[in-house]
């Protein structure tokens, strides 16, 4: 196949993005596709430009508001190289912002371009937290409780318990997220989520363990779960710097790795979903599972969970990043 893989681009994001990219592009080369590598803030990278953006790895954390709005952004431009003229499919290994959120996706489709995952409306219902929690509750899938923090904080009603969990309403990997012990902390939390965006969620803390299934081609793959050493999070310091371990499949009760991967599979349906997802659980002391979030475009470096979900059901990562391309061509 003659593929473009697009990663990169300006969300707080992309140093993620390009280890996903990096990794996406080296597997399909060697499997012998041929892969052009697009950074969606830059347009088609040359070798030079290439090699230096694979040697970079995650660094700051999350990546400066200002130097992102520095790259410069033109989505059309970064697409209408002639070099894409003749390409099979597009593999999205973008994440966050305008590659997450619908809007590449909307571009790619009206410019005739095939690409991986899911179409426009379900991606960016998926990256808007509250509205897929509203379609999993109708769904039937439980999530936790949630309300949306009033523009003016001080409408926000107080909650009657604590830990208690902050969010941006737009954003992956745990970006302006905090979990709040107590009244004082709300602020300070509310504060730090607007930086990321003027939505905001306070959803329930449900103390656990937390679990991660991928799903591909409307299967489950296999379930995974995520230790959390120092914190009771899993931020994104944890995530990359390499603090984290996950073990696949989990060490749980066949009967809860059942409702998982049945619920993954639920959550991808309710969404209409496409191709692949990865949906993220906790798991309570009374064996209850709760979905935090779906991911339309997961973490793909070989050790990213939705990777370590597809090896444990015995794909591959390079056939997985083929198997995601096939799927955009049915
Ligand atoms: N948003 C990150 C990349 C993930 O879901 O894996
Ligand atoms: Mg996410």
């Amino acid at each position: 196949l003659k593929i473009a893989v697009l990663f990169g681009g300006t969300s707080q994001e992309r140093d993620v993005s390009i280890a996903s990219g990096t990794q996406v592009i080296k597997a399909l080369r060697e499997l012998g596709h041929t892969v052009i590598s697009v950074d969606t803030a830059r347009g088609p990278l040359d070798a030079a430009a290439e090699d230096k953006l694979f040697a970079t790895s995650v660094g700051d954390i999350p990546p400066d508001n200002a130097a992102l709005a520095a790259l410069g952004h033109d989505l059309h431009q970064a697409i209408s190289s002639p070099l894409l003229s003749d390409i099979d499919v597009c593999f999205l290994a973008l994440h966050g912002g305008t590659g997450e959120d619908g809007t590449i996706q909307a571009i790619l489709s009206a410019a005739g371009f095939a690409f991986t995952g899911s179409l426009q409306l379900p991606s960016g219902l998926a990256l808007d937290k509250d509205l897929s929690k509203r379609l999993f509750t109708v769904a039937g899938i439980p999530t936790p409780s949630w309300t949306m923090v009033p523009p003016n904080i001080q409408d926000l009603k107080l909650p009657s318990a604590f830990p208690i969990v902050i969010k941006p309403n737009f954003q992956g990997s745990t970006v302006g997220l905090s979990v709040v012990r107590n009244e004082q902390e709300l602020f300070a939390a509310v504060e730090l989520a607007r930086q990321y965006g003027a939505e905001i969620l306070l959803e329930e803390y449900i103390p656990g363990r937390e679990l991660s299934v991928g799903v591909l081609d409307n299967q489950a793959l296999s379930v995974g779960e995520i230790f959390l050493e120092s914190d009771i999070i899993f931020d994104y310091e944890t995530k990359y710097s390499g603090a984290a371990k996950e073990k696949f499949p989990a060490d749980i009760p066949a009967a809860i790795e059942q409702e998982a991967k049945r619920l993954a599979v639920a959550v991808h349906q309710a969404l209409k979903l496409k191709g692949y997802s990865r949906s993220d659980f906790r798991l309570d002391k009374d064996g209850q599972l709760w979905c935090l979030e779906v991911n339309t475009l997961p973490g793909m470096t070989k050790t990213s969970l939705f990777p370590q979900s597809a090896a444990a059901a015995g794909i591959d990562f390079s056939s997985l990043c083929e198997k995601i391309c096939l799927l955009a061509l049915e």
